[in-house]
């Protein structure tokens, strides 16, 4: 049986952070039972960053690196840039004649991130923004994409990519496009180091590719148990953030410095070395295997290129039946 396909992307707009850590795990697993299909989604970057985006193309491929240095096998996968496969623009303007305006308009998000986005004085009362989860619908149905792994923020616009499927098969009579399903997986919330979520809007958030002293420093930075004002008074590890870290970076001695913490036997200094030194064996890997990938910019460009023209194969088929279909 031929494997069920996933579409899935990012936005490239800043440093990928360790809780997109846990985001490409999945992507990767996925590689081996799906056709999997992932994009660097550099239109929908543009629908806030529209006003400056002289960094989309840098922090294009900075996620690429990261992306691949992590794990993502380009020769697994199709790794692809949103703007160069045309098919997505194409489909996201013929889906657009028969997208009810109320429909995008009362996606839970929408008046939402409006109301937030323009206290930061950005402005994205556009089209463009409208239609942000229209072009998503696009990027998953013009592969007719069976499986969509997203977090949970991203479920209302998956609703409305099978509503949107649906309403195009049933007005012109025929099954064109699957019903797309969500893949929620179970990930682990990392917070920021202020506690807060970790965000690039916060500034709170430990980026995947780093250094020894930057990485220390963030940690050094993380909140503890505000109670704790000497290093032999009793903690309470489960309000501590290095402790949330330990939780799932430490496994082996998670335990052990809970009850240290408690008893006021490890000072937070110590217990914030510990858990540097444990995320930096970890991530070093990913940084050595980057700056290897980085070495060669045409290296990068040729996995991209071919990761595009695969996409575009596919792509097109789709939008052959769907132009059909309309009349065009
Ligand atoms: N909107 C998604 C996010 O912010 C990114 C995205 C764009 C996406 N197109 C997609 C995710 C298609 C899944 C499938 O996370």
């Amino acid at each position: 049986m031929d494997k069920k396909r996933i579409f899935s992307g990012m936005r490239p707009t800043g440093d990928l952070h360790i809780g997109h850590l846990s985001v490409l795990e999945n992507w990767i697993k996925l590689q081996e039972e799906y056709e999997c299909i992932y994009g660097v989604v550099d239109l929908h970057a543009l629908t806030t960053a529209y006003e400056d985006p002289s960094e989309i193309r840098k922090n294009g491929r900075n996620m690429l690196l990261d992306w691949l240095s992590v794990g993502l096998d380009p020769e697994k996968s199709t790794i692809m840039l949103q703007s160069s496969v045309k098919q997505h623009s194409e489909l996201h303007l013929l889906l657009s004649m028969l997208t009810p305006l109320s429909w995008l308009e009362r996606v839970p998000t929408y008046k939402d991130q409006i109301q937030q986005l323009s206290q930061t004085g950005k402005n994205i009362t556009t089209y463009g923004f409208l239609g942000y989860p229209l072009l998503m619908a696009a990027d998953i149905l013009v592969y007719k994409s069976e499986v969509v792994p997203v977090g949970e923020d991203q479920l209302a616009h998956l609703e409305l990519t099978r509503e949107l499927g649906r309403r195009f098969n049933h007005l012109y009579g025929k099954e064109i496009f699957p019903e797309p399903k969500a893949l929620l997986a179970e990930v682990p919330m990392v917070p920021g180091i202020d506690k807060r979520k970790m965000s690039k809007s916060y500034n709170n958030y430990i980026p995947i590719y780093s250094n020894h002293k930057d990485l220390q420093e963030k940690v050094r930075q993380m909140i503890t148990d505000p109670a704790r004002i000497k290093k032999d008074d009793p903690g309470n590890p489960d309000i501590c953030v290095v402790y949330s870290y330990h939780k799932i970076y430490n496994k082996d001695e998670e335990k052990e410095i809970a009850d240290l913490c408690r008893k006021g036997q490890i000072g937070c200094v110590q217990c914030k070395k510990k858990l540097g030194d444990k995320l930096i064996s970890f991530l070093e890997p990913i940084w050595l295997k980057r700056e290897e990938l980085a070495k060669d910019e045409k290296v990068l460009d040729e996995i991209l290129e071919a990761g595009n023209i695969k996409a575009r194969e596919m792509a097109e088929r789709t939008l052959q039946e769907v132009r059909d279909i309309m009349g065009v």
